[in-house]
């Protein structure tokens, strides 16, 4: 284990192994202290409340120290292209910056959001790559274009605790937002669901299709490992029987890119794809999830974010745990 970009670089049983270390941290079995006079440098391009606290806590607790870094406002303006001349806005080129942070740090983190601007140059995610390709410790994806890993550790460590073992029915809805926001979230949840044996099934209006290429390896890995993925553009069907609802939202690759455009197209759809009480009654007493943060009463509603299926807040906790696991692990 070098790095942890994604999911899908690990097997099912590895992913096992880091629920069962998280539930052993969370439990304080382990109090073990594997970061000891080390440090962890967690670059964030954009903003965070889980993932920055939950990793600086986690560190802290693993006996390690964090070097938070956020590029254009406490740290140097960073250029990743290659053979560029320098001669804008950008002063330090990513190639100085993480074979400088390495020779200090045990671990590097970081967060590089699709910037939604074309999804073929984002979706290789160039950032993510340069901090792979330079450094030679450790890389942790924090949220990149195309992933969220240890979000995705962290729901299925949530839905771990709620059910056990057992093979579960799960949706993951598209929700209604006022601007298009990235995919790194579904995508990982997808995957992480399929990888586990889930049943999946993803809820979205037309036009709203995830990554294709991303979709073919969610159903690969349910096939692989006994879990199934079905699909809906219907809202009123899409919430029948299930145990589990994931909801988020994320913008079309027909609009991409043109954020006006897509506002204005998205409005058709904020009445009926919210999650709402109708539409939990439908379900087999599913739990309600979101990764957070959240806007109440335009993805889900108050009476259902605060009702006692609802698990966001120990989702957040979990993210402390699951990184732990996968921290303690990257050090061996
Ligand atoms: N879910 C999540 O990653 O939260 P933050 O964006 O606050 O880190």
């Amino acid at each position: 284990m070098k790095n942890f970009l994604k999911t899908s670089d690990f097997s099912r049983e590895a992913i096992e192994e880091l629920i069962e270390a998280a539930l052993r941290f969370k439990s304080g079995e382990d109090s073990s202290k594997p970061l000891s006079g080390k440090s962890v440098a967690l670059v964030f391009f954009n903003p965070s409340l889980r993932t920055r606290a939950s990793m600086q806590v986690g560190i802290y607790e693993l006996g390690g120290n964090s070097v938070i870094l956020e590029p254009g406002s406490t740290s140097w303006t960073l250029e990743h292209r290659e053979n560029v001349v320098m001669d804008t806005d950008k002063t330090e080129h990513l190639k100085e910056f993480v074979r400088v942070l390495e020779r200090y740090v045990s671990i590097v983190g970081v967060r590089t959001f699709a910037n939604l601007q074309n999804w073929e140059a984002e979706r290789i995610e160039p950032i993510l790559s340069a901090f792979e390709k330079y450094s030679t410790k450790p890389v942790i994806n924090l949220e990149s274009a195309m992933h969220h890993p240890c979000q995705a550790l962290a729901d299925m460590l949530t839905i771990r605790e709620k059910f056990g073992k057992k093979k579960k029915k799960v949706l993951l809805t598209w929700a209604w937002h006022p601007k298009p926001l990235p995919m790194a979230v579904p995508n990982s949840f997808a995957l992480a669901t399929a990888q586990m044996g889930h049943d999946l099934r993803i809820a979205h209006p037309k036009g709203f299709e995830l990554d294709s290429e991303l979709l073919s390896e969610v159903e690969r890995q349910a096939k692989e490992n006994g879990g199934s993925v079905e699909y809906t553009s219907d809202i009123n069907e899409a919430f029948e029987d299930v145990e589990v609802v994931y909801a988020k939202s994320w913008g079309s690759f027909q609009n991409y890119g043109d954020a006006e455009k897509e506002i204005k197209e998205r409005e058709v759809y904020r009445k009926d794809w919210i999650v709402d009480e109708a539409k939990m009654a439908q379900t087999d007493s599913a739990i309600f999830m979101h990764c957070l943060p959240v806007r109440r009463n335009v993805i889900v509603t108050d009476a259902i974010i605060d009702s006692a299926n609802s698990v966001v807040i120990d989702e957040a906790e979990n993210r402390l745990h699951i990184q732990k696991a996968i921290l303690a692990k990257l050090i061996k």
